[in-house]
């Protein structure tokens, strides 16, 4: 049995992309399901998106389900403007032959963790906390079968990317994540703070580019489109690539630096709306609740991502 068993819950957008490549280019990893959730584009994208990435990948046997549609009870915000209006722009991938699973992904998150031994599936969601925030509202005692929860969201020390306060992730459903974040099941967070260490320089973009393989360039269009963004906003020579963050921990966790901290969600306030406040400096009584990261080995991140989708087709 491989050493990680996982759930991918996602909206594609190219750097859900990436790590969804990432996981299915990695033998450590069994990608159970891709369950797909509104956020960077509307769900009919997100679950058209993922199933592509998949079948880019030789994956076509990957259940891919769709999820939440809206957040819990706000309006969806979406991010065209960083991912284009596909989600997927940057290179034209052919329509998914490979089928959408009848299943609610909220339903697919249970079933699987009901069936498999309690802490063994470990959930990593890469997009707004809805479907499982859904998930553990409809049947908690399932849910705290789950292993742990690696998830890609928030910041601290790196402020906010949708509005000053907030990381789009959390902005987008902040009730959910506070549900999420009171789960009591193990959290590890990959916030802004590292995310935005883990910059596609050009070096690292012409080594995607170069591989001999359908992936590689595939890569690199995908970040030649979503950098542009980045780039103008934030001045570096390179755009943050952020979900495939949550892959790389779990293959080599040692590339990071999390601190155990109390993190609790902001959301009452118009003006911060989705804020991560995490108790880094230990200022509070608040008991800590997640891993955090801090820091990241960037090119060791960047060696592992490259070593890894040159196995690809
Ligand atoms: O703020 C970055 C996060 O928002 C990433 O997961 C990106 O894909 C978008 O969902
Ligand atoms: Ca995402």
């Amino acid at each position: 049995m491989a050493e990680h068993r996982i759930i991918i819950d996602t909206d594609p957008g190219q750097d859900d992309a990436v790590a969804i490549l990432l996981a299915l280019a990695s033998p450590e990893i069994d990608v159970l399901a891709i369950t797909a959730v509104a956020g960077n584009v509307p769900l009919a994208l997100t679950q058209t998106n993922a199933r592509k990435v998949c079948e880019l990948a030789g994956r076509p046997d990957i259940p891919v389900h769709a999820g939440c549609a809206a957040p819990l009870s706000r309006s969806l915000v979406t991010a065209e403007h960083v991912h284009g209006k596909t989600g997927l722009d940057g290179v034209e991938l052919p329509a998914p032959t490979m089928p959408l699973q009848d299943e609610h992904g909220v339903d697919a998150i249970l079933r699987i963790l009901a069936d498999a031994p309690a802490g063994t599936v470990t959930l990593c969601p890469l997009g707004p906390l809805t479907n499982i925030a859904t998930a553990r509202a409809r049947d908690p005692e399932t849910f705290a079968r789950a292993k742990a929860i690696v998830l890609m969201g928030g910041a601290y020390f790196e402020v906010g990317n949708i509005t000053p306060a907030a990381e789009f992730n959390i902005y987008v459903d902040p009730e959910a994540a506070r549900d999420v974040f009171a789960s009591g099941v193990p959290i590890t967070v990959l916030p802004l703070d590292v995310t935005h260490k883990a910059l596609i320089t050009p070096p690292r973009h012409e080594a995607f580019g170069a591989l001999p393989n359908r992936a590689g360039p595939v890569v690199a269009s995908w970040t030649s489109f979503f950098e542009r963004f980045d780039k103008e906003k934030y001045g570096n020579d390179g755009a943050p690539l952020h979900d495939p963050c949550v892959i790389a921990y779990l293959l080599e966790p040692t590339l990071f630096t999390t601190r155990h901290i109390n993190v609790e969600i902001e959301v009452d306030s118009p003006l911060t709306r989705g804020m991560t406040v995490a108790d880094w400096w230990g200022v509070t009584d608040r008991a800590p609740n997640a891993d955090f990261a801090g820091d990241v080995d960037a090119d060791g991140f960047f060696n592992l991502l490259h070593t890894r989708l040159a196995r690809l087709p």
